[in-house]
Formats: C-alpha cells, structure tokens, sequence
C-alpha cells in the first residue's frame, strides 16, 4: 500500500507565512514518488478550543469536527508539521489540533518544517517533546526557514536554494520511518 504523508499547515492566521511554505514543502513532495502527500490545512477544520469531555486517549469523540480531524489524520502513516514561531514555541492553533487526537497520532513519524527569526527551531523543539508523548517517531532532519534569509520583507517567500536539500533529507527519513513502523500500527 502506498505511504501516506500528511502535511499539516500548523499556523492559522491572516497573512500567515506558512501557507506558501507548506505549499512549497506539497509542492517538492509530490515530485518524489516514494509516497502520497497531502497539504492539510488547519482552517478547513474548524476546530474549537479543545471541547471533548473524555480524554482522547479513550478515541471516543463525541464532537462531529473531532470526529472529522480524527478520520483525516488516522488515513496517515505519518506527518510533516510546518510550524510557525511563536513566543519560543509552536501555534497555539496547532497545539489545539495534536491535543484533541491521541490513537491516530501513535506509531508514526514525523519531520518539522519552521520559520521564524531563528528558523523557528524553538518551536519544533517543543513539538518533539509533544511527539514523544504522542508516541510519534520524530526524525532527526529539520527544515528551518529565517525570516531573515528565506523571506522578503519578512513576508513574501523566497526560499534558499540550499533548503531543498534539508527538504529532501528530512522527507527520506518520514518516509522510511513511516513504512518501517507500520507493522506497529498494524498490531
Ligand atoms: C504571536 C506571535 C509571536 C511570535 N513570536 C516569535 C518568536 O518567539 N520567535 C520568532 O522567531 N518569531 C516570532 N514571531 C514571528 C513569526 O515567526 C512570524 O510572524 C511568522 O511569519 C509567523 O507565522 P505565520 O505567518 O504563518 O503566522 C511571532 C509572531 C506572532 C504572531
């Protein structure tokens, strides 16, 4: 069966950068065809403010949006999170999303992709502490964009030639990672 990436737009707002870096990261995915990527956008979602009464390890989700964001991550075998930087840590919003599901996060990988003044690598030290948690295997290749270097005024995407090769990098781990746990996930 073909691998499944999830790449998932970690940040929500008005204007927000991340949109043209997770297209980029769909964009150099799909020409690899070692698995099947898709963008996964937050604000298609529409998810409150965490509102389950059960806590979701239990994977009884009474909400229909949880039951919805549920049903889209478990169709992966592992995950991209392009994630801002915000306040030395991740999105608020992003944080939201991995804390209602629990199950449907376990036994896969995961590779980061951030942006920030310092390549937003504070933020994704944070979600490997949070992958760990949700028994997810974080790989070690990173992609940290600067909003110094890779973006016009702070704001228009212009990413270094020298990325793709960290793109590249981190997304053969995902990959192979993903495929290597999948006789867990299958128990
Ligand atoms: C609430 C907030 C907090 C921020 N904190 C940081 C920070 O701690 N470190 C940093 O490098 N950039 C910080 N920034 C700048 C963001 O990294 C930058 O605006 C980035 O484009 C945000 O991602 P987005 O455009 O996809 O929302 C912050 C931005 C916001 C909106």
């Amino acid at each position: 069966m073909t691998t499944k990436i999830g790449i998932i737009l970690g940040s929500t707002r008005p204007g927000r950068n991340g949109e043209a870096v997770a297209r980029w990261i769909h964009q150099l995915a799909v020409q690899r065809g070692d698995a099947e990527f898709e963008l996964v956008d937050l604000l298609d979602y529409k998810l409150p403010h965490l509102d389950e009464a059960l806590p979701p390890s239990l994977g009884q989700y009474a909400q229909p949006h949880t039951q919805a964001w549920a049903a889209k991550i478990a169709s992966f075998d592992g995950f991209v999170f392009v994630t801002p930087e915000y306040n030395h840590s991740t999105s608020g919003a992003l944080k939201n999303a991995i804390d209602f599901l629990y199950g449907e996060w376990n036994n896969k990988a995961c590779g980061f992709v951030s942006y920030g003044s310092a390549g937003g690598t504070r933020a994704v030290e944070h979600l490997r502490l949070i992958a760990a948690e949700l028994q997810m295997a974080d790989v070690r290749g990173q992609v940290a964009l600067s909003l110094f270097t890779d973006f016009e005024n702070f704001s228009v995407f212009k990413p270094g030639d020298h990325q793709l090769q960290s793109v590249n990098g981190m997304l053969d781990q995902v990959v192979a990672w993903s495929e290597a746990l999948s006789p867990l996930r299958a128990a």
